[in-house]
């Protein structure tokens, strides 16, 4: 089994003054409750979550209740379907794992909550496999079921490839090429991985410009001290 290479990408919020870029993230989103959400739910945010991305509050209201979500028992102990609400999780696919299964050749779509931290590489693994679908080597029999992808591990996956041109329409009018949904999937992924991620960086700036600022003024206190010490 050879290493596998992940290509890096460039990213807004690359480096230590990186932010997100908002339109992205809204792009990103679209993608995933478009196409990934049909198979993988991404159960830890919340549609209030939403807001970081720059909704509005009628925006997010509407989102939440284009989805059917089960609540319940009521008073008569029976379950009911009820619009989502912003205070309500990311509706999931399927109801349990056996069920995922049974709709996926036996292969569980993972939730993607968390999938840019569990995997090496982070948002450019991410952008890399859904890039990712080359032939197969020529010797190669890919079982049914099962896609050649250059940058899963093993290479036969499970899913299908999930982004075809076109297969979304941006609210922003951007042209929806299979790299460009990638990309802003990636992001998507990686802002809902780690909201926190511009607070992070904004007070490791600040850290560091205090560190600068205090070694100045120790410098001139020690000049001081030490002035007449020879
Ligand atoms: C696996 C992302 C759409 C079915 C994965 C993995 C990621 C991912 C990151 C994990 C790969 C790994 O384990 O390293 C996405 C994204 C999607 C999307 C971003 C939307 C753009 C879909 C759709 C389906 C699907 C629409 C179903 C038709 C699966 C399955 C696996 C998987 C079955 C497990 C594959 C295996 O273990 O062989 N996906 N996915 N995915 N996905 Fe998706």
């Amino acid at each position: 089994e050879d290493e596998i290479h992940i290509p890096k990408q460039e990213w807004h919020h690359d480096g230590a003054f990186g932010t997100f870029d908002r339109a992205q993230l809204q792009r990103g989103f679209q993608v995933y409750s478009k196409v990934c959400a049909t198979c993988h739910a991404m159960s830890l945010l919340s549609y209030r979550n939403l807001a970081a991305l720059g909704y509005g509050e009628a925006e997010i209201k509407a989102i939440a209740g284009s989805v059917q979500v089960s609540d319940g028992p009521n008073d008569q102990g029976e379950m009911y379907e009820r619009p989502g609400l912003p205070s309500d999780r990311f509706k999931s696919p399927f109801p349990n794992e056996k069920a995922a299964r049974a709709a996926n050749n036996g292969a569980l779509p993972k939730d993607l909550s968390l999938m840019v931290k569990a995997r090496h590489g982070g948002e450019d693994y991410i952008y890399a496999l859904m890039t990712g679908y080359v032939a197969a080597p020529k010797d190669l029999k890919v079982p049914d079921g099962q896609y050649y992808n250059q940058y899963f591990p093993g290479h036969l996956i499970s899913m299908p490839p999930p982004l075809q041109d076109g297969i979304v329409s941006y609210a922003d009018g951007t042209a929806t090429s299979v790299p460009q949904m990638a990309k802003d999937v990636a992001a998507f992924l990686t802002w809902a991985a780690e909201p926190k991620l511009e607070e992070r960086k904004r007070m490791g700036a600040k850290v560091m410009i205090f560190l600068g600022v205090f070694t100045a003024l120790m410098y001139l206190v020690k000049r001081k001290v030490w002035a007449d010490a020879h």
